[in-house]
């Protein structure tokens, strides 16, 4: 049994307080971070344990969140299958693209204790100095998102090449589906073992996908991790941007908590969810550009529809933008913590 209420509300216990993290939390919107920036470039931050360790610990220290997240990016095991990777500022992540049948089936499995093991000794290194404090929450992309990064080469407005390899090879796509599972369940149990308390699949792009191809190529592919982790009482979140009309499907996901974006309305997200899941989300980014007063009153307004059954953990809807003013960001973990029903 934990006593941190992170972790108490990832499985629906009562908690003293709502607990709050923020996707992103160690990121450019803090001039700390923006330091330690300056120094090394983001790639090399990841892969130093050091550094990501210190960097996972600034909004801890900084604002007084419920949780850390792992200080990495969901791109990393793309490169050990075989898949380029780079980031260029101002552009974001370039990777050489995987598009054909030989490409797709070039790419390897993953070892993560020979090919991340920057990875696992961060989590370990976390795990000391956090002890006591609050958990340590890893990460890994989601089998369509990392295949949408890897196909496309980098972001892209138009999604043409992923949706026309699900449209036009569609034993392929379920393929480099199929592969992606299986790197993403190792991954993920690799960083359990390691000392992870919590685990999030990212499913920044699932969200545009129509109904049954969100079903075959991102739903099915989720299913077959989350079979695959050995969870140790480990809760396993499962996070889908712009997933609105695909809420029918979550039930169906074996999963703790569903993080749902800021687009829904939690209210309903939690009734039809809340019996069987926690709810984690889902204040709009932007609100962070409004004075401390308006977020304050914004986010006790969420938690009154988020209702007072145990199992809401206190999110953004998406990641915190690098324009955001800290002290607005302290503003709303105050808020969140203040909050009396
Ligand atoms: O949340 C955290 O604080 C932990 C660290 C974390 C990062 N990326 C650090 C990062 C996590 C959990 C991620 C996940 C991630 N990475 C996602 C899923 C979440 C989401 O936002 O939807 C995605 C899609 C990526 C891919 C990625 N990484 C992009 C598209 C970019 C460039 C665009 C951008 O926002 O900068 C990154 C770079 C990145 N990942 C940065 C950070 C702090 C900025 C890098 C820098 O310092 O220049």
């Amino acid at each position: 049994m934990s006593k941190y209420p992170y972790i108490e509300a990832c499985y629906r216990r009562p908690v003293p307080h709502t607990p709050i993290w923020i996707m992103r939390q160690a990121g450019r919107y803090m001039p700390q971070y923006q330091a330690v920036r300056g120094e090394v470039d983001f790639l090399t931050l990841c892969k130093t344990p050091e550094l990501a360790t210190e960097v996972t610990l600034l909004p801890i220290e900084l604002l007084n969140v419920d949780a850390a997240i792992l200080f990495s990016d969901i791109l990393i095991p793309l490169e050990p299958m075989g898949i380029p990777v780079a980031f260029e500022d101002k552009v974001g992540p370039v990777l050489g693209a995987v598009r054909d049948e030989k490409e797709i089936r070039a790419l390897r499995a993953i070892e993560p204790e020979e090919d991340v093991p920057f990875v696992l000794e961060a989590i370990r290194m976390l795990r000391s100095e956090l002890e006591g404090r609050v958990p340590l929450i890893g990460f890994s992309g989601a089998p369509f998102t990392l295949a949408t990064y890897g196909v496309e080469g980098g972001t892209t407005k138009s999604f043409h090449h992923i949706k026309g390899l699900v449209y036009s090879r569609p034993e392929l796509a379920d393929e480099l589906m199929d592969k992606l599972a299986d790197v993403v369940a190792s991954y993920l149990n690799a960083q359990i073992n390691a000392g992870a308390q919590a685990v999030q699949i990212f499913d920044t792009w699932g969200g545009i996908l129509a109904d049954s191809e969100y079903v075959r190529f991102a739903l099915n592919p989720t299913k077959k991790v989350i079979s695959k982790l050995d969870r140790k009482g480990v809760p396993v979140i499962y996070y889908l941007n712009n997933g609105s009309y695909l809420s029918h499907h979550m039930g169906d996901l074996d999963v703790d908590v569903i993080g749902i974006d800021w687009r829904q309305d939690i209210s309903l997200a939690r009734k039809s969810l809340g019996q069987f899941k926690a709810v984690q989300g889902n204040l709009d980014p932007t609100v962070l550009f409004a004075s401390p007063d308006q977020i304050r009153k914004r986010a006790h307004r969420l938690m009154d529809e988020a209702g007072p059954e145990p199992g809401h953990i206190f999110n953004l809807g998406h990641g915190i933008l690098p324009q955001t003013p800290m002290e607005n960001a302290i503003a709303l973990v105050e808020a969140v913590h203040e909050y009396k029903r």
